[in-house]
């Protein structure tokens, strides 16, 4: 497993910095007349991202090749606040020419336990497999301060095992159900890339990217691609203990 640890100014240096190796997977793919298959994550960090792509790359991608998933997504619908894809729509998929057929969102307002079973059915018709698991081009995450990464949060380390492609969780302060791909399919993938700002997270940060032993309770821990290369972009706050 080929991992690096980059640390950036500011969040927006770190976002200009991934925004250009996110266009270099995405115009390779391209090339090669290949599908890019990329999962998005929620939360605050990516928003910098999405603007800045939005910003600077609308026109210059050819969109056309990246098919869009989603890691994890809260059980709400589309047009509330708290949507992961309702955010990366404000934030991006409404700013660029990408084909509707290539945005597949988890249907938050549908029943979670059915959902977990008919995104994997959407998932299966556009990615590759490697050893009859989905296997993303990319997965993109954020970090919790609890160490969560998608909607896997401590204490069910169990999903990050599943032998499923997504599982229905559930965030342990809200207790707001969500859909979550599983440690097994985020691991699986040829690229995983942690994007971690702010202060607040920089004790969880030192705590995995330090091997500390009550890291083994954060399930980020546990994201170590098999195969894939794993990259930390972190902002000097989040990486000020490395
Ligand atoms: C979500 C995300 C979640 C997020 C972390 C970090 O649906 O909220 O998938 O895992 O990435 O909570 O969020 P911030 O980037 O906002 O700190």
């Amino acid at each position: 497993m080929d991992k690096k640890v980059k640390i950036f100014s500011t969040p927006y240096e770190l976002a200009e910095n991934f925004a250009r190796e996110l266009v270099s997977m995405i115009d390779e793919s391209a090339k090669n007349n290949k599908p890019f298959t990329v999962a998005l994550s929620g939360g605050s960090t990516p928003e910098i991202l999405f603007t800045l792509l939005s910003d600077n790359y609308a026109k210059s991608v050819p969109w056309q090749y990246v098919q869009i998933f989603w890691g994890d997504e809260r059980c709400v619908p589309p047009e509330n606040i708290e949507s992961n894809f309702g955010m990366t729509k404000r934030k991006l998929l409404g700013n660029i020419e990408i084909p509707s057929q290539n945005i597949h969102r988890i249907r938050g307002e549908d029943d979670p336990e059915k959902e977990a079973s008919r995104y994997p059915e959407e998932i299966s018709l556009y990615t590759r497999t490697r050893d009859g698991v989905p296997l993303f081009d990319l997965v993109l995450l954020g970090l919790g301060e609890d160490g969560h990464t998608a909607s896997i949060f401590p204490g069910h380390l169990e999903l990050l095992d599943s032998e499923k492609i997504c599982e229905v969780a559930f965030h342990p302060v809200t207790l707001q159900k969500r859909i979550t791909l599983t440690g097994r399919v985020i691991n699986n993938a040829d690229n995983v890339a942690f994007l971690v700002t702010g202060k607040k997270k920089e004790v969880v940060v030192e705590k995995i990217l330090k091997n500390n032993p009550t890291s083994l309770n954060f399930p980020a821990s546990y994201i170590v691609p098999a195969y894939g290369r794993l990259s930390w972009f972190l902002d000097k706050d989040a990486g000020k203990l490395l």
